[in-house]
């Protein structure tokens, strides 16, 4: 599986199992020393950094709608496709692609050092 650059470049770290997280839900996970928020949606598995670019909320604990999760402290809404504040605020968190295999779930991570790699850029929420 290759996120992104060349396949030696990229390895996957397994987060756990998806059945683990609850639809429209989060938890988290620390890889290589990075800590990741972990979501369901109605889109399939995604991660985000864990803590809010404002005040460092846990924002595995937000509420999930759409395509966004809402930070549980102040409110700050975030497109979990782009890392990117939408409301309440400004700022962007790093996004990262989430595989789920055979009921696994993985993140590529750099395959130097083990530190996850932020996905590609996507269209924002409208
Ligand atoms: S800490 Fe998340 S909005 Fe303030």
């Amino acid at each position: 599986m290759t996120a992104s650059g060349s396949a030696a470049a990229t390895a996957l770290h397994r987060l756990g199992r998806a059945e683990d997280i609850p639809r429209f839900e989060g938890r988290t996970a620390t890889v290589a020393g990075v800590s990741l928020a972990v979501f369901s949606t109605e889109h399939g598995f995604v991660a985000i950094g864990a803590a809010c670019p404002h005040q460092g909320g846990p924002l595995a604990d937000g509420i999930v709608s759409e395509r966004c999760v809402t930070c549980p402290l102040h409110n700050r809404r975030i497109d979990l496709h782009t890392g990117e504040v939408v409301a309440g605020g400004e700022g962007r968190v790093p996004a990262y692609e989430v595989v789920e295999r055979d009921g696994d779930l993985y993140v590529p991570v750099s395959g130097v050092d083990g530190t996850p790699l932020e996905r590609e850029p996507l269209e924002a929420a409208a």
